[in-house]
Formats: C-alpha cells, structure tokens, sequence
C-alpha cells in the first residue's frame, strides 16, 4: 500500500515509520515524503533512506486555496491508488491545515501529541501543560476539515510529571506517538477498517 508521509520540523516520527518499513513486512511503503519549507531534517531523513521528496511552501502561492491545490497536484504526482481504492497519506508533525482539495482526494492522517478532543492546534503539549493536566498523550486521527477534530483511531496515555518541561513531555508523548503511529497505520492498511457515526473499529 502506497504512502505519502507529510513533515515540516524534525521528521522523528517518519523516522520510525522508514525503519519500520525497512525491518518488516509492513503493508504499506513510503513512496514520497512531502514537506512545507526545505531544508529541515525530515526531507534530510526521507533522502538518506532514499526515499523521493517533494516542497510545497504556502507563501509561493497568493491564495491559501492555490496552496491546497498545488499540494494535491504533488501527492497525485506521487501517490497511486492503494489496492482499498483510497489514496493514504500520512501528517507527521505537518503543520499546516490541509484544504478541501486534499481531503477530498487523499485519505489523510494525522498525529497529535495530545489527547483529543483536548488540546488541539499548534500547542498540544503546552497547552496541556498550562491547563494543569495531570496527563495527557498522542492521539492518531482522520483528518477532517477542523483543526484536529477528526474520527479518532488510536490514542496513548503518557503521565505530566511535576518537574516536566515542554520539551521532557513532548520528548516522552513522542516516544508513545511513535508506536502509535506504526502501528495503527500497519493496521488500518493490513485489516482495514469500518467508520460510522465517528466510530472508528478495526477489522
Ligand atoms: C509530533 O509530536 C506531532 O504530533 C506534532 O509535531 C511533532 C513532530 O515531531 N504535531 C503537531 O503538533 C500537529 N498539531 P517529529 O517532527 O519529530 O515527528
């Protein structure tokens, strides 16, 4: 099953997605890697596992909707259709709100480090911080039109400990998220799935 992975920061969590792909079996291959800037350390990840890539920067296009739609042309560019009819993308710390034209042609996913419906946007991990919450975790999803409000698939719990800052917690949410990620895309893409009423249930 092919799949496009989407980056723009450190690219840890692709990371574990190419090693899982490289070490097993998985269902699913990396067939691009997709970024919103150049020059970060996702592409460099995707290029020594050689592993084509592409850059679509929003500000080279004047409306956000040319920007949805030159991002749609990339992914079709580099994504067949799987063998389930549906064409799979993976969000991986992209941080951008994808547009109607994507989510309408692509299956997409995505991976937040917080426990949803809490704490959604750019800010998960300090957000919940800030709240007080005593946990919270990473949350794997469908992206819908809202901001991380899409049918939830997968979800880990990681404890906020006293002395954590934002960067020890989210280094420890990534650890879980990572996991997560492998796995629920490895399952989703092995065994499928059913969705209904927001209800996600693996078959
Ligand atoms: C991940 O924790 C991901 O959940 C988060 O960015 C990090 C990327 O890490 N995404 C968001 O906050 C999206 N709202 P990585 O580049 O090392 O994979």
């Amino acid at each position: 099953m092919p799949v496009v992975v989407l980056v723009s920061g450190s690219g840890t969590n692709l990371q574990a997605l190419i090693d899982a792909s490289q070490g097993n079996a998985t269902p699913w291959q990396i067939v691009a890697v997709g970024a919103d800037r150049p020059g970060i350390a996702g592409l460099e990840r995707a290029e020594s596992a050689g592993i084509p890539t592409f850059v679509c920067p929003v500000k080279d296009y004047p409306q956000r909707s040319e920007w949805d739609t030159a991002l749609a042309d990339h992914l079709m560019n580099a994504l067949p259709e799987a063998h389930d009819g549906r064409r799979w993308v993976v969000s991986a710390g992209f941080m951008k709100v994808l547009g109607t034209t994507v989510l309408n042609e692509f299956t997409v996913l995505n991976t937040h480090p917080a426990l949803l419906p809490a704490f959604p946007g750019a800010h998960g991990v300090r957000d919940a911080m800030a709240y007080g919450a005593k946990v919270t975790g990473a949350t794997l999803h469908f992206v819908d039109e809202g901001v991380d409000t899409g049918p939830i698939v997968s979800q880990r719990i990681v404890a906020i400990n006293d002395d954590d800052t934002e960067d020890s917690l989210h280094e420890r949410i990534k650890v879980a998220e990572r996991d997560m990620l492998v796995r629920g895309l490895t399952s989703l893409l092995s065994t499928g799935f059913t969705l209904s009423d927001r209800k996600v249930t693996l078959l």
